[in-house]
């Protein structure tokens, strides 16, 4: 038997969600096996003197090659799409596998899969969707998959073709309940963001920045508080994502200190945009709809305060990767459309690491320590991924990013690898960019160009989530 490791990363300064520590990483079959100083030779070496070494990004929130029922195409499939993410330093995504109504969870499931087949750079997990909760998928198709390894739900609020109505999600969380699976929530009052719409669209007021006007925190506030009271009448956990400020933040808050399981995400347009970004010349405000809308920057002060005081446990990207220019993306209905028939979503799944670090971290908003739990520890707890994935640790994947600290770049879609033709972040400065990244030890992304084969990634089985942070 070799004495030897497949890799060692010698020098660098290692972070977890607990600790900070210089030591060299030993890695054999893709896992780390040992942590230390002065570790044995490698077949092979990194020197990494001088770098921050963190666990791969855990991007537990993006969409890929997700149909949808008003024939917006997404641009990035499960090739585009985790290729990018591996270039901003994450090695695991979640996207969501979305049933359609009508169809069956596991038809859902086996599509996505047929989606992804032969095609991602890293691992990924599936969140389901579900849009259509008969007895038959509540029964037996849901059960059967979260034993199967799909542990978390998506239901909706809000958006004709998704939303459940109250007891439709009742039923749900009282599923999720006794399988042990997590619910995930978009929290956004459907009828009052269909009335406002209406008003809004009569009076002519139908130019992307009206998105906002459309969307208002109290719309949004409303439904996060009657869904925590849901998930309270059940007594079930739950995750709220994409949370855009302080109005539903209070809700989650009061919650948590009554002593709910209520966890909560939010995402990089909501602590770097705002309504403003809406209202650009022309019809250019369309690249940054997305739901909930960008607030102000009041909003964006209390979601960094959230992000620093424990109310968030998940900072993801929520990419949506729709083009700008394309019939098929922002310009589905023409570029003078009304806001309301503009697809939601914007792209972000390889900016959302190097954002928040230079942001939050750099800014001193946010510890380091923080910025590992939030980007990769407690998604991998929540969505029942860890250890194996989201830290640093003897017998875990070998799922690393190094990182140089010092790097100054400015953001610019030319250097981005997602298929969007624009990034909502253009021009913005950050100090701190992932260099090297590996997956299971293999070296995917290094001197800015991939090293790693489309298709290597595998497809995860998530364990029950850890809701214990
Ligand atoms: O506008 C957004 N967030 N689009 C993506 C779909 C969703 O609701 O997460
Ligand atoms: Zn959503
Ligand atoms: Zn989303």
């Amino acid at each position: 038997m070799s004495t030897e490791f497949d890799l060692v990363i010698r020098g660098g300064r290692i972070a977890t969600a607990a600790d900070i520590f210089d030591a060299d990483i030993g890695i054999s079959g893709g896992v780390i096996t040992a942590l230390g100083r002065a570790l044995r030779s490698g077949r092979e070496e990194i020197d990494a003197s001088g770098k921050l070494i963190l666990p791969g990004g855990v991007d537990a929130h993006c969409h890929f090659d997700q149909p949808s029922s008003d024939g917006s195409v997404m641009a990035d499939d499960f090739d585009s799409g985790p290729r990018s993410a591996a270039f901003g330093g994450t090695t695991t995504v979640i996207p969501f596998a979305c049933q359609q109504k009508g169809q069956s969870l596991r038809a859902a499931i086996e599509d996505y899969h047929a989606r992804a087949e032969g095609k991602s750079v890293i691992d990924y997990a599936f969140h389901l969707i579900v849009t259509d909760p008969t007895p038959q998928v509540l029964g037996q198709e849901l059960p059967a998959l979260i034993r199967e390894g799909y542990t978390s739900f998506k239901v909706y609020t809000t958006y004709d073709d998704l939303k459940l109505n109250d007891r439709q999600i009742i039923e749900v969380l009282a599923l999720a309940k006794r399988e042990g699976a997590l619910t995930m929530i978009h929290a956004e009052n459907s009828d009052a963001i269909a009335w406002l719409t209406e008003a809004l669209e009569q009076a002519g007021q139908t130019a992307p920045r009206f998105h906002a006007d459309a969307r208002p925190a109290i719309a949004e506030r409303e439904a996060t508080h009657r869904a925590i009271s849901l998930a309270e009448i059940v007594d079930v956990p739950m995750l709220v994502v994409h949370v855009s400020g302080g109005e539903a933040m209070e809700q989650i808050a009061a919650a948590r200190a009554k002593g709910l399981r209520v966890f909560a995400e939010t995402c990089p347009q909501y602590i770097l945009l705002t309504a403003a970004d809406l209202d650009l010349e022309g019809f250019e405000g369309a690249k940054h709809i997305c739901s909930p809308p960008p607030r102000d920057t009041a909003s964006q002060e209390s979601v960094w305060r959230g992000l620093a005081n424990g109310t968030f446990q998940v900072f993801s990207s929520d990419h949506a990767p729709f083009a700008y220019d394309s019939k098929t993306g922002k310009k589905l209905c023409g570029d003078g459309a009304s806001f309301a028939h503009v697809p939601n979503g914007i792209p972000g799944v390889e900016t959302r690491l190097p954002l928040l670090f230079s942001e939050g971290v750099g800014q001193r908003r946010i510890s380091l320590n923080q910025f590992v739990a939030l980007t990769a520890t407690n998604p991998a707890r929540l969505y029942g991924l860890y250890p194996r994935k989201g830290t640093i640790a003897v017998g875990t994947d070998a799922d690393l990013a190094i990182w140089d600290v010092d790097r100054v770049v400015t953001v610019s879609n030319d250097m981005l690898h997602h298929n969007v033709d624009y990034t909502p972040y253009e021009d913005r400065q950050v100090t701190g960019w992932p260099e090297t990244v590996l997956s299971r030890g293999e070296v995917v992304i290094a001197g800015g160009a991939l090293h790693a084969a489309k298709g290597r990634g595998r497809f995860l089985e998530c364990g029950p989530p850890d809701m214990g942070i």
